[in-house]
């Protein structure tokens, strides 16, 4: 790679009557959670100049509890029993050749990891310890610190990528574009707008979870890659399923981030009752309480519904060693007056996890040459219509690596690059309280017709604003974000995964396809339904 100036570099310039200052980097990475940090970091020893922006410290790795999900070697688990757990419960939609690709790079990934400083947590000196979640058929988990094992992959992360260019407080506006390829980006920090100029750029935002009232997400997680992507003219796919975690902890009128109830405890022992200490699962499904978490979050929405009840309970109180165990648990319950040693857990669904995303290959290749995704803001097919429990980690660390290594080889190939931006920024923005109440209303667990048809109403009601802060360029992501979950919705007329319909309760097999989003004029709309097995 030919240095094309110091990363440093600055100057400013006019465009569109304001002044953008301007840097320039060969592979710009935005964000820093465990997809964003390997991508920045497998770039960066490869010679590149990175640039990562982050515009906020705190990361959904970092919230993540249960842990990792990976096939040792010389174990009795296997590739092909992990491939088979993740696409039963991926409802027909995982691609299984992503599957496996992704799955059987586990390992090595897990390793370098290793490498750069993580420690798992060991059953016996050199044996790590290994637990059990919804819809895995084995104990095939890795975790650390208990139930802290992102606190743990964010802290070996954060210490390997310390000599890296991370500049903090800049949020990614737009991704620049000439009619073929990306160019850079145009960002916002405490100076105001400017463009790093830059051959790659890998999204890796993390979530969406803010779409709704109540999410497991840290505040960050508002669709900012999905809306990004949109507006770049790169397609979403598979953006109506996302994942319900079936236990946050339930407090009454609580919204915002909520403390995740990790699915660990259930592979412990944990139970999941009602108010009146009745089993929720039971005839539900084969595993019950470890059934794949579309059909426990299910189970306990129509639990409610039947019961007029606000939330059900985990009981966790057969778990010896609570506090060693799930120390993460632990705190959060003590902060909410919990104690999970002598009372049940008070839990409800929560808003966790993307299952779609940015269209992507298994390299987080997009069909925009020199734009990649990777982690939970892509979606490449490992997933479906409902992501396996502590497949998350995994992918991004895998497709994290890869993305690194592909973007660093297209910034190689591609030489210096100059961006232009536009002099019209705006983009459609909806008040939030309103915004996540009629999603939290109308495309939860469960959705109907009627209920998407008035979230569309109200969705529609936004207005056009340029985001000269933070907080206005994240309603504008939210906004774009939930048409398109809107959109996706409404069009797929079954229930599959974690997206139930009320008016169509049954899986309809002429439906297993993924359901395309572009936007067209600038609001997202249907692109194309594509079979994808
Ligand atoms: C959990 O610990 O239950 C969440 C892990 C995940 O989202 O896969």
């Amino acid at each position: 790679m030919t240095p094309t100036g110091s990363a440093r570099e600055s100057g400013r310039f006019a465009c569109g009557g304001s002044t953008l200052w301007q840097q320039r980097a060969d592979v710009v990475v935005v964000g820093t959670g465990v997809a964003g940090l390997v991508a920045a970091l497998a770039a960066h020893r490869r010679g590149l100049r990175v640039v990562v922006l982050s515009k906020a410290r705190e990361t959904a790795t970092f919230h993540a509890q249960g842990g990792i999900a990976v096939v040792l070697p010389d174990s009795e688990d296997s590739v092909e029993a992990h491939v088979a757990d993740t696409i039963a419960a991926g409802g027909g939609l995982c691609d299984p050749a992503v599957v496996r690709s992704i799955v059987a790079d586990g390992y090595d990934a897990v390793a370098d990891l290793v490498a750069d400083g993580a420690q798992f947590d060991e059953a016996t000196p050199g044996r790590w310890a290994l637990t059990r979640e919804g819809g895995h058929t084995r104990r095939r988990i890795i975790h650390a610190g208990g139930d802290a094992t992102g606190a743990e992959v964010q802290r070996a992360l954060d210490g390997a990528a310390a000599g890296l260019d991370i500049r903090r407080n800049h949020v990614a506006l737009e991704i620049l574009r000439d009619d073929t390829a990306v160019t850079g980006v145009l960002v916002l920090n405490e100076d105001g707008a400017g463009i790093v100029h830059a051959p790659s750029v890998i999204l890796a935002t993390g979530g969406l979870g803010h779409v709704y009232a109540a999410t497991t997400n840290p505040g960050g997680s508002t669709g900012d890659g999905i809306a990004l992507a949109l507006w770049a003219g790169v397609p979403v796919r598979d953006i109506e399923f996302v994942q319900f975690h079936p236990t946050m902890l339930y407090a009454a009128g609580s919204g915002g981030r909520r403390p995740l109830i990790t699915e660990a405890l259930r592979g412990e022992g944990a139970v999941l009752v009602d108010a009146h200490g009745d089993p929720v699962t039971d005839g539900v499904h084969p595993m019950g309480d470890l059934a794949p978490r579309d059909v426990v979050a299910a189970a306990i929405d129509a639990r409610l519904s039947a019961t007029g009840d606000p939330c059900v309970y985990l009981d966790a109180r057969g778990i010896a060693q609570f506090s060693t165990r799930f120390p993460t648990v632990a705190a959060a319950c003590a902060e909410a007056g919990v104690d999970p040693t002598r009372q049940p857990i008070p839990v409800v669904p929560g808003a966790h996890y993307s299952c779609g995303g940015v269209a992507t290959d298994v390299h987080g290749r997009t069909e925009l040459s020199g734009l990649f995704a990777a982690g939970e803001v892509a979606r490449t097919g490992m997933h479906g219509a409902n992501r396996l429990a502590s497949n998350s980690l995994l992918e991004g660390l895998v497709v994290g690596g890869r993305a690194g290594r592909a973007a660093a080889e297209h910034a190689s190939a591609a030489g210096s690059v100059r961006a232009h931006a536009s002099a019209d920024r705006r983009h459609d923005s909806l008040d939030r309280d309103t915004l996540q109440r009629a999603m939290s209303e109308h495309a939860s667990v469960v959705r109907d017709a009627d209920g998407l048809r008035r979230l569309d109403d109200v969705l529609a009601d936004a207005s056009a604003i340029e985001p000269t802060s933070r907080r206005r360029f994240e309603d504008a992501a939210l906004t774009a974000t939930a048409r398109a979950i809107a959109v996706a919705a409404l069009a797929r007329t079954e229930s599959r995964g974690c997206h139930h319909r009320g008016d169509h309760p049954e899986t309809d097999p002429a439906q297993e396809f993924s359901v395309t989003i572009r936007a067209v004029a600038g609001r997202p709309a249907l692109d194309t339904a594509t079979a994808v097995c």
